[in-house]
């Protein structure tokens, strides 16, 4: 199950991207916003999908606001989280095969719905590579716990 959520800046394409889903017939929670008219803060829509990715209620997360910075620097606040920002499918495939991102990143005012497409097919068919890359994304963990209270 994927879940995904936007701030309104993302709401568009995030509906484009829930449509998406529904046609491929892949599970999918839509976790906010409600209506892309309303500004609200990114964060807090990066939070809520990150949790449910890091709590294993979601196996991955989808998360979109303007530019996808701000709604994924909040996501990668989450302890396993690892939120990719992609603005291309070969950044997508990378993200998977190398960095086992567990979470990615759109921006709606960088790309268009058809780009975003193809990145999240390529994101969710791809698979981490493990081997030298595991000992890589071992050291996010250490990293969190380095600077854990
Ligand atoms: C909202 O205006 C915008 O700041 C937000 O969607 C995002 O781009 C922040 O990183």
């Amino acid at each position: 199950m994927i879940a995904i959520a936007s701030d309104h800046a993302g709401y568009a394409l995030k509906d484009e991207l829930v449509k998406y889903l529904a046609e491929k017939n892949i599970p999918c929670e839509d976790l906010g916003t409600c209506d892309g008219t309303t500004s609200v803060d990114y964060n807090d829509f990066g939070v809520l999908v990150a949790e449910a990715v890091a709590k294993g209620t979601h196996e991955r997360g989808i998360i979109v606001c303007g530019t996808g910075i701000g709604i994924s620097i909040s996501a990668n606040k989450v302890p396993g989280i690892r939120a990719a920002l992609c603005t291309d499918s070969y950044m997508a495939k990378m993200s998977r095969e190398h960095n086992d991102a567990n979470v990615l990143a759109l921006g709606a005012r960088v790309i268009g719905a058809g780009e975003a497409i193809d990145i999240v097919e390529t994101w969710l068919s791809a698979s981490f590579l493990g081997g030298r890359h595991q000992r890589r994304v071992d050291k996010f963990t250490d990293i969190e716990k380095k600077y854990s209270v």
